[in-house]
């Protein structure tokens, strides 16, 4: 899971520099940004990229997973930006709680907050938009990924099986995922009107913006590598609640070998499309 996370991080790179440079445009060209947090920065390919985009910025990775934390510093170290991003385990919402202006007994406060796919793993998502919108220093910046569009990677008809294959997967997946939040301790439903969300969390100047990532086939051996590894967790977590025609198709586009596999079909492609939300902590 953390080499999945950290390939589709790579394979986002463009995006997650475009939207870096997106997020310095909302926050103008005067505010200063000295302290970003990714809350659930996961293997930190953002949290890099936006000590690159933010020179100036310490940036603290926070995540549950102490493995991931790792990798996030090891990345940084590679990139030659080690000295300002730091890591910082936390297992959220408790974690969220507390901690002066530096993160000392807490997250502390900062400039800039981002989230990707991270305040859905949380059962209570309005109260941790209201605990990230109090960390923010006034004209500070909250955005959170957190939509966008399934991602698409096979034509409707791939010339086996039943056509349609994706529709039913992204139904399965849907099910997954809400059988995630009701699991969740604290589970809380909230109509997912982000703007609204990030309003009533006392954000102003709230909206979003999509990035769009296209990546026409034929694929290299990244994305087809990533994409196999996508597919090969659908097969092993949800092959059982498939019908016993679409299994086989998954089956067959998970091996290596099948000239009809992912690794080898030449129609494959990517499209993905990601929604930020964002708002603005009022200076007064
Ligand atoms: C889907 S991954 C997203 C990673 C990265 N932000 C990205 O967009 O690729 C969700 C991340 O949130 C972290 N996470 C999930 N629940 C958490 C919790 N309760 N406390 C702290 N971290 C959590 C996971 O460890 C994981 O790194």
């Amino acid at each position: 899971m953390a080499a999945q996370l950290e390939s589709s991080g790579d394979l986002q790179l463009p995006v997650l520099r475009r939207t870096a440079a997106r997020l310095r445009e909302l926050l103008g060209p005067d505010k200063e940004v000295r302290r970003i947090i990714d809350l659930g920065s996961g293997p930190g390919v953002m949290t890099c990229v936006l000590a690159e985009a933010f020179g100036d910025a310490e940036v603290v990775a926070v995540d549950g997973a102490p493995g991931l934390l790792e990798r996030a510093l090891a990345r940084a170290g590679r990139l030659g930006l080690g000295d300002r991003v730091t890591a910082r385990h936390a297992e959220l919402p408790e974690g969220l709680v507390g901690g002066d202006e530096h993160g000392e007994g807490g997250l502390g406060t900062a400039d800039l907050i981002w989230s990707s796919k991270a305040v859905h793993h949380i059962g209570d998502q309005q109260g941790v938009l209201d605990a990230l919108a109090a960390m923010l220093r006034p004209g500070g910046l909250l955005a959170v990924a957190e939509a966008g569009l399934p991602m698409r990677y096979l034509p409707r008809d791939i010339g086996v099986g039943r056509p349609g294959l994706q529709a039913r997967l992204d139904a399965l997946l849907e099910e997954w995922f809400e059988a995630m939040r009701t699991e969740l301790p604290g589970s809380t439903r909230v109509v997912e009107d982000w703007p609204a969300m990030l309003g009533r969390a006392g954000l102003s100047g709230t909206g979003s913006f999509t990035s769009l990532l296209d990546l026409p086939s034929p694929l290299d051996e990244t994305a087809r590598s990533f994409l196999h590894g996508h597919l090969t967790r659908l097969h092993e977590t949800m092959g059982e609640s498939l019908d016993a025609e679409d299994h086989k198709t998954l089956g067959l586009l998970v091996d290596p070998e099948a000239p009809e596999g992912i690794l080898r079909r030449p129609d494959a492609f990517l499209l993905s499309a990601t929604t930020v939300f964002t708002g603005v902590r009022p200076e007064r």
